[in-house]
């Protein structure tokens, strides 16, 4: 769009020169903040429907304003304004399109607010239709968690606690431990909302203003349910930006906790899922290699989630109230922290549901290998009186003697068994099968199949009440 106007002229009379081509370029923000620019429409429609109820402009003007502001919408869904870096940020862009397109009344927009209110708001509309966004991509991860989880109930997987095989699971158990996981992260969203849900509009450069607006209808207009107290708080504040990058990185230290197990299940090592085609690499050299590149670039794109949440922190740590230039760096920390999320829960979701298949009979051929069913051993025996100390040393003993002679607790006879210990009866053989040894974990949040069943219909009732 033709721009005849120079930045420079935003400015009072005060200013006699123009800025250095390389300052203008450095103080700019226009190329990352268009994104906010619905939000800066939407906010200056508010605003401008505000001046005009409150009888600071005509009620004319405020439809002219409106209309107008609707009209820069419209041009820049259509690709035809793209405001460039003359422009410095996204709300100079929009006003002075606006002033193109409506004429002098244009320039009467800015009455009773400053960019640092106005920024404010956007970033927080902003925020509030992203965690929208976010935490439908959540409950569709979920979903497609539940469905796997209740094709998979009773196949079994090994357990793990320092990477060692402790005791079997039921797959299922394994998945809800990240529906968990994800639910406590939509929780969270939920609360973060609370906080971005404030409107700053009002609060004018720093002290107010002198008009006689009224923040609570423009705030109405906009959705939010309440309006910041305080006017030095509310251009300066970032709390909340902070707790959605706090948020955001749970999501991604739970997204990077799964992505980690796929990768070493689709090993050769554990051979416990098979990635499909779709959502698998393969090498320009090696051609017997199939990558897991989705969960390694979730897991590596944790790590820039992460930095911007340190960035935000570091960003407010020193600043004086209230508004310093400084927050315009707040944007695209949370712009890509927003985008990288939201990317990650999206290929996360599509390789859940068909990116990858459990192999089901190497999984329970796995449980049926190890010394996993230990435990139950100690626990026969400490259910039959012995005490369980004196179990749980009696059973080490077995599996060491059991790893000598390159037997499984499965192979020992019924006379062994019985030298270890004379309570033991025929009934123990039945008591270590690894589905025994899953099924009879159901004391309530554990893995035996009756609570499984339970906490997949929980889940998914919860799922279905939140929708
Ligand atoms: N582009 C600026 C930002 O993102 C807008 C607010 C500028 N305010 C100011 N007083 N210079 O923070």
């Amino acid at each position: 769009m033709g721009n005849a106007s120079s930045p420079q002229q935003t400015w009072s009379q005060r200013f006699e020169a123009a800025l250095h081509p390389a300052i203008a370029r450095f103080n700019a923000s226009i190329d990352f903040d268009i994104e906010l620019i619905e939000f800066d429409i939407t906010g200056s429609q508010a605003h401008a429907r505000m001046l005009a109820k409150t009888g600071i402009i005509s009620a004319a003007e405020g439809e002219q304003l409106v209309k107008g502001l609707e009209q820069v919408r419209q041009e820049y869904r259509a690709g035809q304004f793209n405001p460039g870096i003359d422009e410095e940020d996204v709300h100079f862009a929009v006003e002075r399109r606006l002033t193109e397109l409506v004429g002098d009344v244009g320039k009467k927009l800015h009455t009773a607010r400053s960019r640092n209110d106005q920024v404010g708001t956007d970033t927080r509309l902003y925020l509030r239709h992203q965690i929208g966004q976010l935490r439908q991509q959540i409950r569709e991860f979920q979903s497609v968690l539940l469905d796997q989880a209740t094709q998979h109930i009773e196949t079994l997987i090994p357990g793990y606690t320092h990477l060692q095989r402790a005791q079997p699971l039921s797959l299922a158990h394994h998945l809800l431990a990240y529906v968990e996981m994800t639910q406590r992260d939509w929780e969270r969203l939920g609360d973060v909302y609370k906080r971005v849900d404030i409107s700053p509009l009002g609060s004018g450069a720093l002290a107010g203003t002198t008009f006689p607006i009224d923040r609570h209808y423009a705030a109405e207009l906009l959705g939010f349910s309440r309006v910041y107290e305080n006017s030095l708080d509310g251009v300066s504040d970032r709390d909340f930006a902070i707790e959605f990058a706090c948020a955001a990185s749970l999501i991604m230290v739970h997204l990077s906790r799964l992505a980690e197990e796929v990768i070493l299940w689709a090993s050769e090592e554990f051979r416990f899922v098979t990635l499909k085609d779709s959502c698998a690499t393969g090498s320009s050299i090696m051609p017997q290699k199939k990558n897991p590149d989705v969960p390694e670039l979730v897991r590596g794109k944790t790590g820039r989630v992460f930095g911007h949440l340190q960035a935000l922190l570091v960003l407010m740590k020193g600043l004086p109230l209230a508004y310093n230039k400084d927050l315009q760096e707040d944007k695209e920390a949370l712009f890509d922290t927003v985008k990288t999320v939201q990317g990650c829960l999206e290929a996360m979701t599509i390789l859940m549901r068909e990116g990858l298949e459990f192999r089901t009979e190497r999984l329970n051929q796995a449980v049926n290998e190890d010394f996993s069913n230990a435990t139950d051993v100690a626990d026969y025996l400490a259910a039959k009186g012995v005490p369980f100390r004196e179990a749980y040393n009696l059973v080490g003993k077995v599996v060491k003697t059991s790893l000598a002679a390159g037997k499984l607790l499965k192979d020992l006879t019924l006379d062994e068994w019985k030298q270890i210990h004379p309570a033991f009866e025929v009934d123990i053989y039945e008591a270590i099968a690894p589905r025994r040894v899953v099924a009879a974990r159901n004391s309530f949040g554990g893995t035996g199949f009756d609570q499984v069943r339970q906490a997949l219909e929980r889940a998914r009732s919860r799922l279905k009440q939140d929708a």
